[in-house]
């Protein structure tokens, strides 16, 4: 079942080993896209999905591009060659991001903190409220959407839960973000949109309240547990501590996910070491190379 709430179209399709989920809002025939997958995803996904719903590429009114990472926007040269009047939507900060990559067609709207319209433009009273919101952490100008009459929030990577899985539903990475303050802000963000539905680009869908709920709680407890065990080693340590050592120590800590996926725990590792550093729990050496503690008082910290 790809439509689950009115008017979004949910396709799934997977990407190493993992789900991708791809998001297309319609309203008669017009569509609205959020991301564009991998650079495949249009023509081995995307445009099949189309025809088989009597959708046509040329009438993808715009293409929300939520972040710069390659399985958001790796299709988009390809969309934009069979809809080239789609507009391209980014949030200001991911547009360095999105210039940087070769190939990349220009963004054609912007925004700060929100954007808010309704889609199609052209049918007044008949048209389907989007609201986009700057949600930085796991990238600088990441965005969602969210669809307040559908009560749903397209999140993409915004929130990761505990861990991200595999097709199989085991744990296949950690959440990966990189500003941690930024992320925990989002995370309320979301909480705050009331909605009964999240749709992320690599989880199931999470519908019902108790489940959103729950979502939240487990992506915001990810980030302090990471910190428990940031200042629990430091504690410890005998001098400084770089973050390789304590990715090596965190092994069966923070998450069942395979040895060779700890590697993905330098972004958070590094943004909550920065985050506790603001807060005066920890210093950095000389250099940069390695932490230490300064104090432990966890709960003066939240
Ligand atoms: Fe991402």
């Amino acid at each position: 079942m790809a439509k689950i709430v009115p008017n979004v179209h949910r396709i799934h399709t997977t990407y190493k080993g993992r789900n991708l989920y791809q998001h297309i809002i319609e309203r008669n025939g017009r569509m609205l896209l959020v991301d564009t997958g991998a650079p495949d995803t249009p023509e081995s996904l995307l445009f099949p999905y189309m025809e088989e719903h009597g959708l046509h590429p040329s009438a993808i009114g715009a293409i929300i591009v939520t972040h710069a990472d390659y399985d958001h926007r790796g299709g988009t040269i390809a969309i934009k060659r069979r809809a080239p009047e789609a507009l391209l939507i980014a949030q200001k900060q991911e547009l360095e991001p999105l210039r940087a990559i070769e190939g990349m067609p220009a963004i054609d709207v912007t925004f700060d903190g929100e954007l808010r319209f309704g889609f199609p433009s052209g049918m007044r009273n008949d048209n389907i409220p989007v609201h986009l919101y700057h949600a930085p952490g796991h990238s600088a100008g990441h965005l969602i959407v969210h669809l307040p009459l559908q009560r749903t929030a397209i999140i993409t990577d915004a929130a990761l839960g505990e861990w991200i899985p595999d097709v199989g539903g085991e744990p296949s990475l950690p959440p990966i973000y990189f500003d941690a303050e930024a992320y925990l802000r989002t995370i309320e963000k979301i909480r705050g949109l009331d909605a009964e539905v999240l749709m992320a680009s690599h989880f199931p869908l999470i519908a019902g309240k108790e489940q959103v709920a729950g979502f939240l709680d487990g992506s915001r407890d990810f980030v302090y547990r990471v910190e428990s065990y940031l200042l629990e080693k430091l504690e410890r340590a005998d001098g400084f501590l770089d973050i390789p050592a304590l990715i090596l120590q965190s092994r069966g800590r923070l998450g069942r996910w395979k040895e060779e996926a700890d590697q993905a725990l330098q972004a958070c590792f590094h943004a909550g070491l920065h985050r506790l550093k603001e807060r005066g729990a920890v210093a950095q050496a000389p250099g940069g190379k390695g932490w230490s503690l300064r104090r432990t008082d966890l709960n003066a910290l939240r």
